[in-house]
């Protein structure tokens, strides 16, 4: 690797990093951001963007290709008589300039951490080294924080003048190319004691014109709280006729300031340029600046921010506060393996949920297809982590979501701000994506294992209703706004259904609407995104083994629902008894595919956008039974039917069906199509019978590994395909067309360790590590990526699902540290050389409301999956801990959530295993 390519590396075990000369790397961004809501990305040259949301950005919006753009940075430029004009950011026209010249580059670096941003660059010619500190405090303010030190390291007296000049965008992103001009003529620029602020009078983007209350402020003092000289507010007079903004002729040509506090500007584009007074700083002395970029609603109190952070001192009070507030968020989890650089590696992994919460798919350079919000299967998949990491808000969250389920077992896809809150789509455009209802019974499994929570399911909530009905097939025209989103009753009240009946009409939907080959129809599309162009015939198998895996494990929760609870029955509504056919009604051949569209249609009608209200109490085992009759019954038909081979002898499950109906993977005549997605969930549900398991974990390594870029979506498919989906007009290797794509890996290696494919799930999960790892071709900070580019690069880094997933694997697959019906279940498939060199492995994680540090000593440092626990000890004192007998713990123990609740709740307790 050259000088100029080297990967960061790590300072010490908190997750801190540091690299050299980042800016010779393109794409590079951090994220920056808090729970009141600013979001910012800053580049190695502190480009990116601050805002708070699609229509409120401060600086101008941008993507991935133009993060270069000078009209979205921080700079922060000196003027000296001797070496004129100089960015400390390196963004300036004279550095461009001199990047490729043998000898031009200069010398900068970035350290990063959670959740700040520093950049150190040294003059070419002076003695003087910047540091650039950025960080969003955390606290109640949208304001991105930073603070610029200039210090001589000569042994002369340095004489410079500094300027601030960060652009003020002020408006919604729709304005980008929207009455770009004329929104900059609503711009009203005020001059205050330490900066310009921008309040736009109207605002005018798709919400259609209003009156404006955002305001986007600049704020600036010296480090002792000394206030600027004066500012250049409007931007055609920063950088004057034929000026740029990396090279403004105020800077270039050391102009005096063109206004003081108190002038009013109308119109134009407007910059926070600030005009510091002219400074010699002697040998060794260093000299601060700190500046604040709020977004407010309403004029900026800015007396009140500079007090709260314009001084160096306040700015440093802050960063440690920050600091620490991000550490102890992730310090909810933490690892220790024998690669203590991976351990510190899924720190900033374990970050990324947190970060998906805050920006949602939105918002970071790569992310430029969203206007904001989030969607529906990536709102329950990051509910994963943070049951992990934010237990407590977790029972509201999961009971808040249920509200968007429409009775017909489809969903709201337009999620409100509020918890609970779905919104009807304006646009006319329904969809379904059949898998959406499979994701909320899998993170409530695991809220229930791990709380013991089992009375969750009996809660009642409301069902989400707009005009469509019959899963999107049917419109009801005599729906209006006015009607509201409440599924109400005959009668007119809102009706209630329990959490339970939410999830089995998620389930049994589906199980009817099935394509020609009896396999649950495509709809809008699945977990792939990019397969929504065969609505009309396509057929997912892949999440049709997702639904056979739930189905089962329903049955199985209302087994132990009884046993636990004593309880015999449960509530559903009347209607509902169609779609549990063997519940005393007519059963339906679950062969025929008329017989199930029948079925279907005698339901939808039922329920055409209301219900009765009437509710039958169904017995509870036959409940599990009629599902379970479900479950077997698609399992065999996809273990039977899709179960294909090509010439070479691989053999894998088929996945899909395109919009003519006819299968998809096997051979065709470009050579083998498949996909990795039809291998994941039959295999992680249980579908795959074990020797399918073996022969397709042979066919993905043969047909989908590759050395490069590691297990690829799916082999190239020669090709555009209109029957099946846009993501094949992607070119090869890239997104949803063959890249290698985080989530769905991960995915892949959960399942293989929940088969017991322990060595071989370790495998694909350290494939990603060290890809990730690999700076040199992916690029990217500390972190997973959405998915790895044919070009070998990391991309739409740290917004991902993969993130969730990864956490949740390594937490519960590898470490084995799971929950079972609120008991602490331990069952580690660790491999050997994953133990120190003295034989251990350690967890810290929350579980029934304390901390535990789970430590597995392993003296011989064997595969965990070869030895039995062997003896285990609290807090120092010697517990008999039961043996698990299931299947996918073997070997592992039970403790009871008692002795885990009778632990004093602060501090952390240790949990000794030494597994033999
Ligand atoms: C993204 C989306 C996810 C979708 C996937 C494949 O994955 O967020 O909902 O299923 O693409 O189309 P992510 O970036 O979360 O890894």
């Amino acid at each position: 690797m050259t000088q100029q390519t080297r990967k960061w590396e790590f300072i010490g075990a908190d997750g801190d990093f540091r690299i050299a000369s980042p800016h010779l790397t393109s794409y590079l961004y951090f994220p920056l951001a808090n729970e009141a809501g600013l979001m910012s990305s800053v580049t190695p040259t502190l480009h990116g963007d601050i805002k708070t949301g699609h229509n409120a950005f401060l600086n101008e919006p941008v993507w991935a290709e133009n993060l270069h753009n000078s009209r979205a940075s921080r700079n922060f430029w000196i003027y000296t008589e001797e070496a004129g004009a100089w960015s400390c950011a390196g963004n300036s026209a004279a550095q461009h300039s001199r990047r490729y010249e043998a000898g031009g580059e200069e010398d900068a670096e970035v350290e990063a951490g959670f959740l700040w941003h520093k950049l150190t660059r040294r003059h070419p010619a002076l003695p003087l080294t910047v540091e650039t500190i950025s960080f969003v405090p955390a606290g109640d303010d949208t304001a991105e924080l930073m603070k610029v030190t200039l210090t001589n390291t000569g042994d002369r007296p340095l004489t410079l003048t500094p300027t601030a000049a960060i652009p003020l965008y002020a408006r919604s992103a729709d304005d980008l190319r929207d009455h770009r001009q004329v929104t900059s003529l609503l711009h009203r620029i005020y001059t205050l004691p330490a900066g310009v602020e921008v309040q736009p009078t109207l605002s005018f983007d798709e919400r259609g014109h209003r009156v404006n209350r955002m305001s986007y402020s600049v704020l600036g003092r010296e480090g002792d709280g000394a206030a600027p000289e004066g500012f250049f507010p409007l931007s055609d007079g920063f950088i004057g006729e034929g000026g740029t903004h990396d090279w403004p002729e105020a800077v270039v040509r050391n102009l005096p300031p063109a206004d003081t506090a108190g002038a009013e500007r109308e119109g134009g584009e407007a910059v926070g340029a600030i005009r510091f007074r002219e400074v010699t700083l002697a040998p060794g002395e260093a000299r601060s600046y700190v500046l604040a970029m709020a977004i407010t609603d309403g004029r900026t109190d800015a007396g009140r921010i500079e007090a709260e952070y314009l001084s160096a001192e306040r700015f440093d009070a802050w960063l440690a506060k920050t600091s620490a507030f991000w550490q102890a968020k992730i310090g909810t989890v933490s690892f220790r393996s024998a690669d203590s650089e991976f351990d510190t590696w899924m720190k900033w992994v374990t970050l990324q949920p947190v970060l998906r919460r805050l920006f949602g798919n939105s918002f970071m350079p790569h992310h430029d297809y969203g206007r904001g919000g989030r969607g529906w299967r990536d709102l329950w998949q990051d509910c994963l982590a943070l049951m992990i990491m934010e237990p407590e808000e977790v029972r509201s969250l999961l009971f808040n979501n249920f509200a968007g389920v429409r009775i017909d077992g489809s969903n709201a896809t337009i999620i409100g701000a509020k918890p609970g809150e779905f919104v009807a789509d304006r646009n006319n455009i329904p969809r379904v994506w059949m898998d959406h209802g499979a994701w909320p019974f899998l993170t409530t499994q695991l809220y229930i294992d791990r709380s013991g929570d089992l009375d969750f399911l009996l809660e009642e909530q409301t069902y989400f209703r707009d005009a469509f009905t019959d899963r999107c097939k049917r419109r009801d025209e005599t729906w209006t706004p006015e009607s509201g989103t409440l599924l109400k009753t005959a009668s007119g009240e809102v009706y209630r259904g329990s959490i339970l009946e939410h999830i089995l009409l998620q389930q049994l939907t589906p199980f009817y609407l099935v394509g020609e080959h009896n396999h649950m129809r495509l709809e809008g599309a699945d977990w792939n995104d990019g397969l929504d162009m065969a609505a009309d015939r396509g057929e997912s198998v892949a999440f049709m083994a997702f639904y056979a895996g739930n189905l089962r494990e329903i049955g199985r929760l209302l087994r132990e629902l009884k046993e636990r609870t004593g309880r015999a029955t449960a509530e559903i509504a009347e209607e509902m008894l169609l779609l549990l056919d063997t519940l005393g009604g007519e059963p339906v051949d679950y062969n025929s595919v008329e017989a199930k569209h029948e079925r279907a249609r005698m339901f939808f009608e039922a329920v055409p956008g209301r219900v009765q209200g009437g509710k039958a109490a169904v017995d509870l085992i036959a409940l599990a039974e009629d599902l379970e009759r479900k479950a077997g019954w698609t399992a065999r038909h996809i273990r039977e039917r899709e179960w294909i081979a090509s010439k070479d002898g691989s053999r894998w499950f088929n996945g899909y069906y395109n919009n003519d109906g006819e299968r998809v993977e096997g051979d065709c005549g470009e050579g083998v199509r498949m996909t990795l997605t039809g291998q994941v969930f039959p295999v992680m549900s249980g579908v795959a019978a074990e020797e399918q398991v073996r022969e397709v974990i042979r066919a993905v390594d043969r047909h989908l590994l590759d050395d490069r870029i590691g297990y690829r979506l799916n082999t190239p498919f020669g090709g555009i395909q209109p029957n099946l989906g846009r993501a094949f007009g992607f070119a090869f290797g890239h997104k949803e067309n063959g890249a290698m794509f985080s989530h769905m890996t991960v995915m892949y290696g959960n399942a293989l360790y929940k088969r017991g494919y322990a060595a071989e799930g370790r495998k694909v999960l350290d494939s990603i590590y060290r890809l990730c790892l690999d700076f040199e071709r992916s690029r990217i900070y500390p972190g997973i990526p959405e998915y790895i580019s044919e070009e070998g690069r990391g991309m739409y880094h740290y917004l991902t699902g993969s993130a969730s997933w990864l956490l949740l694997t390594l937490l519960m697959e590898v470490y084995g540290v799971r929950g079972r019906f609120g008991d602490l279940l331990l069952a580690p498939k660790l491999a050997g050389d994953q133990f120190d060199a003295e034989g251990r492995a350690a967890v810290t994680t929350l579980f029934a409301g304390r901390t535990l540090e789970i430590r597995y000593v392993n003296a011989g440092r064997k595969d965990a999956w070869n030895c039995a626990v062997a003896g285990c000890t609290l807090n120092g004192a010697a517990v008999e801990a039961k043996a698990v007998n299931a299947p996918d713990a073997a070997g592992g123990v039970v403790l009871p959530r008692e002795w885990i609740e009778a632990l004093p709740a602060g501090g952390v307790h240790r949990l000794e295993i030494t597994l033999e």
